[in-house]
């Protein structure tokens, strides 16, 4: 760590450009993580207070609980999302001078829970910029049977027509891997406060959970501040502007009240 408290990751910076993914191992430590691991469990028991038996949910259901801006719930949470010190993290893989929160979202796969289709983030998302990134960090160690995220190398560089997550995009992008010879990359298992991050249109899926533990994840996502809302192109990107970047029309600077510049800090 250097003298302002952020993490050195100049080493990693020419790899993220090139591959759209990479790994920060212990960026939160055990305290922080143990910390903060109840906050996220209550704040996603709010957004999910009732989830439907596993066996009745779709392909996507099946993948996680997903309980989004828990920050918004909780001060513990909203305190570890704003941090700069991640935020610091997501501006230097980008190479951009500064970053907006654009979400947070809880993930958790529970034991039995079926894998994350191949996707990419960024089909959702309203934003006139590839400048966007993704921290995924495991509360809880992941062992190998469930391990972390798989990245197809490089896809973020490839023009790749878009699905969104479903047995569609599974099916598909396993095609298209095969077909352009991507190359595969898992951190896998990975400790409790590691992180990966990886760009938004950076391909990925994750595998089930075969045990019998909840594989509790927290992810912020982050865009290079001066980025501009665009006009929805699909549903979900309609959807998205209005609960993400309330307060944004299309075509205005990406700066609301849900958007906070993250990175540079105050005073850094
Ligand atoms: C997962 O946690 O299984 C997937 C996360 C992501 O798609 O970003
Ligand atoms: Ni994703």
């Amino acid at each position: 760590m250097s003298r302002q408290g952020t993490v050195d990751v100049g080493h990693l910076v020419a790899g993220f450009g090139m591959d759209g993914h990479a790994c920060v191992p212990g960026l939160a430590t055990p305290e922080e993580v143990a910390a903060l691991r109840p906050h996220v469990a209550a704040a996603a028991r709010q957004r999910n207070p009732e989830p439907p038996p596993l066996e009745s949910r779709d392909t996507y259901g099946k993948a996680f609980l997903q309980s989004m801006n828990v920050w918004r719930l909780d001060e513990a949470v909203r305190s570890f999302v704003w941090s700069p010190r991640f935020a610091a993290v997501a501006a230097a893989l980008l190479e951009v001078d500064g970053v907006r929160l654009y979400h947070d979202q809880a993930l958790f796969k529970e034991p039995g829970g079926g894998p994350t289709p191949w996707h990419q983030d960024q089909v959702y998302w309203p934003l006139d910029t590839d400048r966007t990134i993704t921290m995924w960090m495991p509360l809880v160690d992941v062992p190998d049977e469930v391990g972390s995220m798989t990245f197809a190398s490089g896809s973020h560089r490839q023009d790749v027509a878009t699905f969104d997550i479903s047995d569609g995009s599974e099916d598909a992008v396993s095609a298209l891997v095969a077909e352009r010879g991507l190359q595969l990359h898992t951190y896998g298992a990975l400790r409790a406060g590691d992180a990966t991050f990886h760009a938004g249109w950076t391909l990925h899926r994750a595998g089930p959970n075969p045990t019998s533990d909840v594989r509790e994840v927290m992810t912020v996502i982050w865009y290079a501040d001066g980025a501009r809302a665009t006009a929805p192109a699909n549903r979900y990107q309609e959807a998205d502007l209005r609960l993400w970047l309330k307060g944004t029309e299309p075509g205005e600077l990406a700066a609301g009240p849900r958007n906070p510049l993250l990175w540079p800090a105050d005073g850094a």
